[in-house]
């Protein structure tokens, strides 16, 4: 018997820090949020100070006082561009450097030799991107989706913690829980049998360069092709024409009425519309699916959707959504505005997800698992972990390193998941699932 309360050696999860990927961009906070008193915001287990410097920038430091300590973020900005400790009136600017002593006074011997923990920032549409590492920064466009360095697009944000890890909630991405957590929300759109088993995410690993990686995924579908329903499915189910609950033998009707259909029917148009414009981007690397450090990204046509996961300390994470658009025109502009606050914002990212936190907040990331094939996205998530381990930037530390060394090809649990893939007879995704992640697979 195996252990049910630790990871196997095997197991992939050993390659996410509990506390996130330290060589990386992250979002901190929006810009509008840094006005005269600095701000504090815990990081990857770090505490941040935010405030403007001279050029009225947002900087930050770690907010921790190099003379005794003292948290900076209580401190006041009594002089443009920078920040005063609340202990003892040492005054650092944006660059950390300490500038003067106030309560020792202008003869102090101490400005000049003594410097604050900075980290490096870029503001670019309303957010404020820190870089996370102890190396040099990267090219932040390795990081920050494509949309950030576009003139004409539009990022719309909501930001909310959640009280669990950054693996978890990176995890919750697009893998069966979707048909059975979110069977009652209000975007969730009937699809009884329409998606069965069988519906498995094929991913495809995008690389470049130093550590730069995407899973970039589409779905391979077995039995019912994937199609929007219309109007005339609606008839063929009413009819009792088409299917609508699965029967499971021996428990009875799955799901267990058909209340749904009653409006459903609603989102037909919209849904139509949707499904007929092309996707909003041609680039694989900031297309729908995971993207180093934390990100998951999903094409939903009138706009682009992006879960960021920030984690804060163990056992909570800030969810920095991107809502991305494209408007052409200044009316298109405030129309996305409004249409994201009254309504996206809140059936998605607030109605949606909070179905996703009530299951994650006691879920378990240190027992042994058996996976199914519907988990080989989370499966290609974590191979890329390994890939960028081997290959990419320095974001794993020794204990990595060691778990690296051991044979790591298909773990246990993985290899639950192709037989039951192969039992289905979709050999070609199990192979898929059990080889070994590579850059040039297509
Ligand atoms: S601890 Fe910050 S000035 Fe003394
Ligand atoms: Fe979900």
């Amino acid at each position: 018997m195996v252990s049910a309360t630790k990871p196997t050696d095997l197991d992939r999860r050993i390659l996410a820090p509990p506390l996130g990927l330290r060589e990386f961009w992250y979002p901190a906070l929006l810009d509008s949020k840094v006005g005269k008193k600095p701000v504090r915001l815990q990081m990857l287990g770090e505490e941040l100070c935010f405030f403007r410097d001279r050029q009225g920038k947002v900087a930050a430091l770690w907010d921790v006082c190099p003379h005794r300590g003292a948290s900076l973020s209580q401190g006041d900005c009594h002089f443009k561009g920078t920040v005063a400790c609340p202990y003892h009136g040492w005054v650092f600017d944006g660059a950390g450097e300490c500038v003067s002593v106030l309560s020792e006074g202008p003869n102090s011997g101490i400005p000049g030799k003594v410097q604050a923990r900075k980290y490096a920032t870029q503001t670019m549409k309303g957010m404020v991107f820190v870089w996370m590492g102890e190396n040099e920064p990267a090219p932040i466009e390795e990081d920050v989706p494509e949309e950030f360095f576009e003139e004409n697009s539009q990022v719309l944000y909501r930001t909310t913690d959640w009280p669990v890890n950054w693996r978890v909630a990176l995890e919750n991405s697009m893998d069966s829980h979707v048909y059975y957590v979110h069977r009652d929300s209000i975007l969730m759109f009937a699809r009884g049998p329409q998606d069965p088993y069988g519906r498995t995410p094929r991913i495809r690993p995008v690389f470049t360069g130093n550590g730069f990686n995407v899973i970039w995924g589409d779905q391979k579908v077995q039995g019912n092709p994937r199609r929007s329903w219309g109007f005339k499915d609606y008839i063929d189910i009413l009819r009792g024409k088409m299917p609508y609950q699965d029967y499971h033998e021996g428990l009875g009707r799955w799901p267990k009425s058909k209340w749904r259909l009653l409006w459903n029917w609603v989102f037909i148009p919209a849904n139509k519309r949707r499904w007929s414009k092309p996707p909003t981007t041609n680039n694989p690397l900031w297309g729908p699916g995971h993207h180093l450090p934390g990100m998951f990204r999903s094409d939903a046509r009138t706009h682009m959707y992006t879960r960021m996961c920030v984690p804060i300390d163990e056992n909570s994470t800030r969810i920095v959504y991107y809502h991305t658009t494209r408007p052409g025109s200044l009316l298109g502009r405030i129309y996305e505005r409004v249409h994201f606050r009254l309504w996206n914002n809140w059936v998605m990212n607030i109605q949606f997800s909070n179905q996703d936190v009530k299951v994650m907040a006691p879920q378990r990331y240190d027992t042994v698992e058996k996976l199914s094939g519907t988990d080989s996205e989370i499966i290609q998530w974590r191979k890329l972990l390994q890939r960028v381990a081997i290959e990419g930037r320095q974001v794993l530390k020794d204990l990595q390193a060691e778990h690296l060394a051991k044979e790591m090809d298909t773990t246990e649990a993985e290899e639950f998941a192709v037989e039951q893939l192969k039992e289905q007879g979709t050999e070609d995704v199990a192979e898929f699932l059990a080889g070994t992640i590579s850059g040039d697979d297509d």
